[in-house]
């Protein structure tokens, strides 16, 4: 499987030619074309995670799995939807997912409530990738280790609305993946952050640290 990041918290994976958009926010890849996508899934209703999430529905067909109230707002815009609940562990034609608390907010830019923020727990290819959305440093990551073991984790680090490095540092051993991939950061100035301090802090309990290229 490959992953693309799409900056600020949006990826891109490609699993055997299938695409699957993660909060698809695209201001800093102005040029990216969605084809092939399968499904899109938004961690929450805030306008940089639910970015462009309706209009690529509705060029691609690809349905939005969002919390239940999230996908009620996307189904009024006449898009296909997949509402769920916290704890849901649904089957794709390519894998499993299962959405698991965030600690956050969740209203669109509307103003609509968007039910409860989540993050999303992907199974694929025997591969356990957790994106945590936006979230504060909380108990639940224990339970997802333990319960989920992921192989690599996507957490915040850009503070003051999610947590920072040195909270994202203790969330990778608390998730005990070996891979680590920032996001969430340096997108405008009240998220900016110099990304080799997690590098280091990363590296320093002994896992890996992926700060990937927007784009790569
Ligand atoms: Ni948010
Ligand atoms: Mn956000």
């Amino acid at each position: 499987m490959d992953i693309k990041y799409l900056g600020h918290s949006a990826f891109e994976f490609n699993t055997n030619g299938k695409k699957i958009l993660i909060d698809p926010f695209l201001v800093s890849v102005p040029d990216y074309k969605p084809e092939n996508i399968y499904d899109i899934f938004v961690t929450h209703a805030h306008g940089d995670h639910l970015g462009s999430a309706i209009e690529i529905s509705k060029s691609t067909g690809a349905p939005i799995t969002a919390v239940y109230e999230l996908a009620n707002y996307c189904t009024k815009k006449w898009v296909k939807t997949n509402d769920i609940g916290l704890g849901a562990r649904c089957d794709y034609s390519w894998g499993k997912v299962t959405a698991v608390p965030a600690f956050h907010s969740s209203s669109t830019p509307d103003g609509v409530y968007g039910g409860s923020p989540c993050g999303f727990v992907f199974e694929i290819e025997g591969q356990v990738i957790y994106h945590a959305g936006d979230t504060a440093l909380n108990n639940e990551m224990k339970m997802i280790g333990e319960v989920y073991q992921p192989d690599i984790v996507m957490l915040p680090v850009g503070g003051k609305y999610t947590m920072d490095i040195e909270h994202a540092v203790i969330a990778a051993e608390w998730l005990g993946a070996s891979e680590v991939i920032p996001m969430h950061y340096n997108t405008f100035d009240a998220i900016s952050v110099d990304i080799s301090d997690f590098e280091r802090q990363i590296r320093e309990i002994g896992k890996m640290p992926r700060v990937m290229k927007i784009g790569g």
